[in-house]
């Protein structure tokens, strides 16, 4: 478990988070997916892990420091939910299904903590690369994915159904190697530098 301090904490996504995440999914999305595909993903599906992320309930100094990026180990807090995101492990691939950030709290390093936190996750689950399909028209998140060593490895023509926009296909290069990793726990002490530099000023 990683022990930087951060205002925000990541924790699995439960069923009582669905009614918030659904109406997340609709302020965000133009296809959202439904209360109930996400229930049916948290309830039935083995392979699916889904994240939220939400303010720290508690960030007094003295405390932080023991307090990380968690993968079920924080105690459930009653912040509201600041963003979300989800994967898939498909036979060895980490298939990132979602990822969104409220557009209030957008541009504050939220979407790299998920998706970090996805790597990580497909990481631990042996998975070989991460993957994802990303709108064409969508260069907020294919930047963010390209910091984290996605490349376009292929096209899916027309893919979305709203507006026939077509999916760029982005992966990683294998996410458990030494040469992926190496890259991947700087760009990640950079984002918790920026995190807890949005501590000391909500401190302040
Ligand atoms: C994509 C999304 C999750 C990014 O979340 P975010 O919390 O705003 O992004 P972060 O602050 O973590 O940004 C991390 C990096 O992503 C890139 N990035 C994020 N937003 C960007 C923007 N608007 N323009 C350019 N680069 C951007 C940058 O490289 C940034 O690193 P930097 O701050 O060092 O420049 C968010 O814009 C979102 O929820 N969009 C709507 C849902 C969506 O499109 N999801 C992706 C579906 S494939």
């Amino acid at each position: 478990m990683n022990t930087e301090p951060s205002p925000y904490v990541v924790e699995r996504m439960s069923r009582k988070d669905v009614p918030v995440v659904a109406e997340m999914e609709k302020l965000i999305f133009t296809l959202p997916w439904s209360a109930r595909a996400f229930e049916y993903e948290l309830q039935y599906n083995a392979m699916a892990h889904f994240v939220v992320v939400r303010r720290r309930a508690s960030v007094d100094p003295e405390n932080r420091a023991k307090h990380g990026l968690g993968w079920g180990h924080e105690a459930p807090s009653r912040q509201p939910i600041l963003g979300y995101a989800g994967l898939w492990l498909i036979v060895d691939e980490g298939h990132i299904c979602t990822i969104a950030v409220h557009p209030d709290w957008r541009r504050r390093h939220l979407g790299e903590l998920l998706l970090v936190s996805l790597i990580e996750r497909s990481c631990a689950l042996n998975a070989s690369v991460a993957t994802l399909e990303v709108r064409a028209s969508n260069l907020a998140a294919q930047e963010l994915y390209r910091k984290y060593g996605f490349v376009v490895v292929g096209l899916r023509k027309g893919y979305y159904s709203d507006n026939h926009e077509d999916a760029l296909i982005m992966t990683t290069e294998p996410v458990c190697t030494a040469v992926y990793q190496s890259r991947f726990q700087e760009l990640k002490t950079a984002m918790f530098e920026s995190l807890s530099e949005q501590l000391t000023v909500s401190a302040c």
